[in-house]
């Protein structure tokens, strides 16, 4: 019995250590991520390079790169709003969360940059 109990509160301790990870890694994600998520953005937008896989049919484009397309601030804003177009469009929705929120959205976005491949050397 005072083995089993033992052995018990091992597991238990462990399990806290492992939720207390889990969390603090959470804790460590950019707002503009987490807003991204909220959002529903990613019902239409893969960003591979930050965990979020293709859903559905959406015609929307991988994000992972936006950051080297897209670097003025304003206009993701503007674009994000559906004050701005893009190829003559609009953006499919409208960001429905206030202006801080949009800022710090629009920021992570221009962040959003794949690593350049390396330069081949040899040739
Ligand atoms: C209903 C689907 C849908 C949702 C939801 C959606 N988008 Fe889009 N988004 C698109 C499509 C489709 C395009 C491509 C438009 C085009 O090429 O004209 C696009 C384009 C973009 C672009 C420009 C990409 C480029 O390559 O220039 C950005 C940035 C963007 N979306 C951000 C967001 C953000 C941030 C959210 C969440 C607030 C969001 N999108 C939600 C469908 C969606």
């Amino acid at each position: 019995m005072k083995k089993y109990i033992i052995s018990a509160s091992f597991s238990l301790a462990f399990f806290i250590i492992v939720l207390s990870t889990i969390s603090a890694q959470q804790a460590e994600e950019p707002k503009g991520k987490i807003l991204f998520k909220e959002s529903k953005c990613v019902s239409c937008h893969a960003v591979e390079s930050q965990g979020f896989v293709k859903k559905g049919k959406s015609s929307a484009p991988d994000l992972s790169d936006v950051g080297t397309k897209h670097k003025d601030i304003e206009w993701l804003k503007k674009y994000l709003t559906k004050q701005e177009t893009m190829n003559d469009l609009k953006h499919a929705i409208s960001f429905k969360g206030d202006e801080e929120e949009l800022q710090t959205l629009s920021e992570w976005l221009t962040t959003l940059k794949k690593e350049s491949a390396p330069k081949d050397s040899t040739k």
